[in-house]
């Protein structure tokens, strides 16, 4: 008799943890941790369970390339995501599969074309340093929550092209209410759940959205809805207007935590390093006093190997599921269809067999000569890869780009307490457990 799905599934090397709950609280808990504990003690490929379910966890560049560029269509994202996205975010990429994704996505890339992103530029320069210039100086503040204040901020004005009023602070509360409820872990819909309020907001977002549509369609405007709105494949084929909604849903959901998470793990790199700090700031200065345009940002060499070196070691997506729909052998194992797949870039980014002292925060790593991200075209990725590949990589660089170019020409960075380890939660995307508490000096005055 053939061997069932479960028993090909027990034939891999690994565990199956504790009764019911399997590794959920483990790997929830420290994805990366879990990770590289897995890869220590089983290899490449070990096996893993949730709740029941059978997973695997695939480590390295090889694996990475393997299930995301999925040459053999064999992963699916729709069965990995859908079942925390489908009631927030219908029809955005992620929940989406092979053809259909890609239709969509040849449509939406348009959005994020060079010309596209110089007009999002041009609203993020004055805005950015509008931002910078508020926050406060010489006492000790929670990065994280403020950097989540002004990415929504800059979503209202980039995404929705909406100025900071009532409106736009209220439709940001919404979005808000959006993904706290999509990342419940009590997905039941009653009254005084942070899932109901999630469902409410989406409501109010969809129809919001939805007359703002027509007039978004008229006239192309510097916003990335208008951007989404117009957006043509090489084809001349369009979205619904539902598609747009969705899609637009989708987008600043994708963009806002990652960002957030991103862009605070810089804000601890620079202050824990002040010698880095001070190489990134003298980058920025060089560059002359007005903000950089598109080519302008390109020039900020060093800054590009810093957020590097953040997502390397600090990935917002630490962990890519998706789900096999038939069996498939990866490093001499035979992994049976159904499994849930996992892939770890952040585990990946911290092999000692590629990166040199892969703990240790060291931008030139990425430069010439060394660039040790070159070895495997998939050692390095903290935007995934293959064909769900992240499709705001170019806007989350520069949106960080500038953010930090305004920032470290203002202000000198200090952590409250100098030489602190980065603690982390995972929610799941890694926070500083304590919101990050920094301190900011303006420049003449630290000089001074
Ligand atoms: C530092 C910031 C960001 C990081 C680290 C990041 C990372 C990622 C990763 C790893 C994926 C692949 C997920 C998978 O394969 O399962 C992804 C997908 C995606 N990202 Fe990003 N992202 C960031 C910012 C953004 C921004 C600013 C946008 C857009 C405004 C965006 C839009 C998307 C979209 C639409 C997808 C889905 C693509 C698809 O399924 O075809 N991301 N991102």
């Amino acid at each position: 008799m053939e061997p069932s799905t479960k028993e090909r599934w027990r034939a891999l090397p690994g565990n199956e943890g504790p009764p019911l709950l399997g590794h959920a609280v483990a790997f929830f808990g420290d994805p990366l941790r879990f990770a590289r504990e897995r890869q220590a003690r089983f290899g490449a490929v070990s096996r893993l369970s949730f709740f029941g379910k059978a997973g695997a966890l695939l480590i390295g560049p090889e694996a990475n390339q393997f299930v995301t560029k999925d040459d053999a269509r064999i992963f699916s994202s729709v069965l990995a995501y859908e079942p925390f996205m489908k009631d927030f975010f219908p029809g955005t990429l992620g929940v989406k599969d092979f053809d259909d994704h890609a239709r969509h996505r040849r449509i939406l890339q348009s959005a994020f074309h060079r010309k596209s992103l110089v007009s999002y530029l041009e609203t993020l320069n004055p805005l950015a340093a509008e931002q910078v210039a508020s926050l406060p100086t010489g006492r000790v503040i929670r990065f994280f929550p403020r950097v989540k204040d002004l990415l929504l901020e800059q979503a209202a004005r980039l995404f929705m092209g909406q100025s900071l009023d009532e409106r736009s602070r209220a439709l940001g509360k919404e979005f808000i209410a959006l993904v706290t409820g999509s990342a419940s872990t009590f997905r039941v819909n009653l009254p005084g759940t942070s899932f109901r309020r999630g469902l409410v907001a989406k409501e109010r977002l969809w129809s919001f959205l939805g007359e703002q549509l027509p007039g978004r369609r008229a006239t192309l405007t510097a916003d990335l809805f208008s951007h989404v709105a117009h957006a043509e494949s090489e084809e001349g084929e369009r979205l619904t207007d539902d598609e747009v909604v969705g899609h637009m849903l989708g987008l600043m959901s994708a963009a806002h935590d990652t960002n957030a998470s991103a862009m605070t793990s810089m804000v601890y790199a620079l202050a824990r390093h002040p010698e880095i700090q001070e190489r990134m700031r003298a980058e920025c200065l060089a560059s002359g006093d007005a903000a950089p345009d598109f080519d302008g940002l390109k020039n900020l060499t060093y800054t590009a190997n810093v957020f590097r070196e953040t997502l390397r070691l600090w990935g917002p997506s630490h962990s890519l599921p998706r789900v096999a729909l038939k069996s498939f052998s990866f490093a001499g194992h035979e992994i049976p269809e159904q499994t849930m797949v996992f892939v770890s870039p952040s585990c990946t980014h911290r092999l000692e067999a590629h990166w040199k002292d892969p703990d240790t925060f060291d931008p030139d790593r990425f430069a010439a000569p060394r660039e040790e991200q070159k070895a495997h075209r998939y050692l390095f990725m903290p935007f995934g890869g293959g064909a769900h590949g992240c499709l705001g990589i170019i806007l989350a660089e520069m949106q960080a780009k500038v953010f930090f170019w305004h920032l470290l020409r203002r202000y000198r960075i200090a952590l409250e307490k100098a030489g602190r380890d980065y603690d982390l939660a995972y929610t799941p995307m890694p926070m500083p457990k304590d919101g990050l508490r920094v301190v900011l000096t303006p420049l003449a005055a630290s000089t001074s």
